[in-house]
């Protein structure tokens, strides 16, 4: 493998720690950049932390990290949803599928939390 792969494939497989647990304001969203990307987190009561892309599918809108937090029972089950700010499109934050129309999925990224640190995977 070459070096220049080698290096973008370390890349697309290293967690960024983005901020400690507790700089995250629970059931409000914040936006950071990791790398190339602008990512919105949405922290919950019960610990759970969901990182997003920052731009809105709909429209490519960076706004997503100042949407409305919630939930939604999908097929009997309970999921937490981020609606965007602007036109009020629900997507899942498990799945980033859109749950209140035809508009294409929300990019989602995965989350773990180390040391009490927020880690996403970009
Ligand atoms: S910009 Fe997000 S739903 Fe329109």
């Amino acid at each position: 493998m070459s070096s220049m792969l080698e290096t973008r494939v370390q890349s697309l497989t290293t967690w960024s720690d983005v901020c400690a647990r507790q700089e995250l304001e629970t059931n409000w969203g914040e936006a950071a950049v990791i790398g190339d990307a602008q990512v919105a987190l949405f922290a919950f009561d019960d610990d759970t932390v969901c990182a997003t892309a920052q731009s809105c599918p709909s429209t490519g809108a960076h706004v997503m990290s100042r949407g409305i937090t919630g939930s939604k029972v999908v097929d009997g089950s309970q999921v937490l949803t981020i609606a965007c700010p602007l036109h009020k499109e629900v997507f899942r934050l498990d799945t980033g599928e859109c749950v209140s129309g035809d508009t294409p999925a929300l990019q989602v990224y995965p989350v773990t939390i180390v040391a009490d640190h927020v880690l996403v995977l970009v």
